[in-house]
């Protein structure tokens, strides 16, 4: 297979995870390059269902090499349970798991500051998932930040944790009035996570390259959705990460002419985590339907997530920055009940209606969407194993949405087994 970026073109949890265990069968490596143990990328195998924070989709297919790569941060102690509910169940990482040595960590610290910067009255409330995430990426900007590579090196690790420990104490003291972190207990904790996870660790950049010399595949996984990005997305309501294509480069030291095809994953309605505007959110009695019917609560954090319409403003813009080239819709199955089923196609602000998507999330929260409404099938779709005996109401649905965001639809997944999974190749 070609290389290829997975990007999940909403607000995350489109379903990527099952998408990547099918496409990482005919991979080499599989890749993650953002985020953190934020994520929760859910696989349902024979043996029962995984949610993988922070080890890449792929882990399942014996003969594929799975990567963490330098733009992830990295919580060691989440990382050894990961490794370890894994081995129980059978499926061991040994000699296939590995960790860049330039990924950031994440420190107790991180996640204490997390929770307790959204709790603080008069900050803006993101509703973040409260790891650490976007502390640590805040570390890493400042300059500030320890890298696996560090805990190496026993006194650059001691150095850099007491100036770290120096400014975070007087804020925790300061500001927050908490209790300050101990410096030995962090120190010994991590020298023990370090040990731990030394087998892993290695510069994955030069692994990679190697890997593409030899003329290896690689499945890069991202995490959370284009409109989570740090520059894409809702801002301030996003994530502290390079979650589009572009942070596939950065985020691994694969160069960018190397990263092959680009695939969107959406899903046939919207949902969102956390704080921020949503211009197409369900009114009360149907967002607890179809949360209810698509099992809509976050696999980190168990929140339920908000849902509402297919908003084609939203991932025509997650196409254009991503450079999508083909789109994989999950969660059809969700909509067979509804009598009517609604696509945003524009926002009507001051008068107007706009087609693009605003950067400002002041401007967004006030956009009212422009629906066009379509029929709905009425029908099961979860147990349809080929495309062209699908309901024709929901080929119509799904023409109209790639018309829409202007890319072709080349996989349909109606639910999460793997036999619930469609290509559309011979659609036509
Ligand atoms: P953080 O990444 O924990 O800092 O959270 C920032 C925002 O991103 C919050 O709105 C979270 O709910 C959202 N977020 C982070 N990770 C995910 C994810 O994997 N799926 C969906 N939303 C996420």
């Amino acid at each position: 297979m070609p290389n290829t970026v997975v990007v999940g073109a909403q607000w995350g949890d489109e379903g990527k995870g099952k998408i990547i265990d099918i496409l990482s069968k005919d991979a080499d490596y599989v890749v993650r390059y953002q985020g953190g143990n934020n994520a929760g990328h859910t696989v349902v195998k024979a043996c029962g269902e995984f949610v993988l924070h922070l080890i890449p989709s792929g882990i399942f297919h014996k003969r594929t090499r799975c990567v963490i790569g330098n733009g992830v941060v990295v919580d060691p102690q989440a990382l050894i349970e990961e490794i370890h509910k894994l081995e129980d169940k059978g499926i061991s990482v040994k000699g296939r798991l590995f960790v860049s040595e330039r990924a950031h960590l994440i420190f107790p610290y991180h996640r204490i500051y997390d929770r307790l910067r959204e709790d603080k009255k008069g900050f803006i409330k993101i509703g973040t998932t409260g790891r650490g995430i976007g502390p640590s990426y805040g570390d890493k900007a400042l300059r500030s930040g320890i890298r696996i590579v560090d805990l190496y090196d026993e006194t650059t690790f001691r150095h850099k944790l007491e100036k770290s420990l120096l400014e975070k104490n007087e804020i925790f003291d300061k500001i927050y009035h908490v209790e300050r972190f101990d410096f030995d207990t962090i120190y010994s904790d991590y020298l023990k996570f370090a040990k731990i996870i030394k087998p892993y660790v290695c510069d994955t950049a030069i692994l990679l390259n190697q890997a593409l010399k030899k003329k290896k595949s690689i499945l890069f996984e991202g995490a959370q959705g284009t409109h989570l990005d740090v520059d894409h997305g809702t801002y301030p309501f996003v994530t502290s990460s390079y979650v589009t294509a572009g942070g596939a480069a950065v985020g691994t030291g694969v160069p960018p002419t190397k990263l092959g095809k680009i695939v969107g994953v959406v899903k046939a309605y919207t949902t969102r985590v956390g704080e921020g505007p949503f211009p197409t959110e369900f009114d009360p009695e149907l967002m607890e339907e179809i949360r209810k019917k698509g099992k809509e609560f976050g696999a980190t954090t168990g929140r339920p997530r908000r849902c509402g319409w297919f908003d084609a403003v939203l991932v025509r813009y997650s196409c254009m920055v991503n450079g999508i080239q083909e789109i994989v819709v999950t969660k059809l199955d969700v909509l067979d009940d509804l009598k009517e089923i609604k696509i945003c196609i524009g926002y009507k602000t001051n008068g107007k209606v706009i087609r693009n998507f605003p950067a400002s999330s002041v401007m967004l929260k006030e956009c009212e969407p422009v629906y066009e409404t379509h029929q709905g099938w009425l029908s099961d779709t979860s147990q349809v194993k080929k495309y062209s005996a699908m309901p024709p109401r929901s080929k119509k649905y799904l023409d109209r949405l790639s018309k829409l965001v202007k890319a072709p639809i080349t996989l349909l997944s109606v639910g999460s087994h793997e036999d619930q999974t469609l290509w559309l190749s011979s659609r036509k």
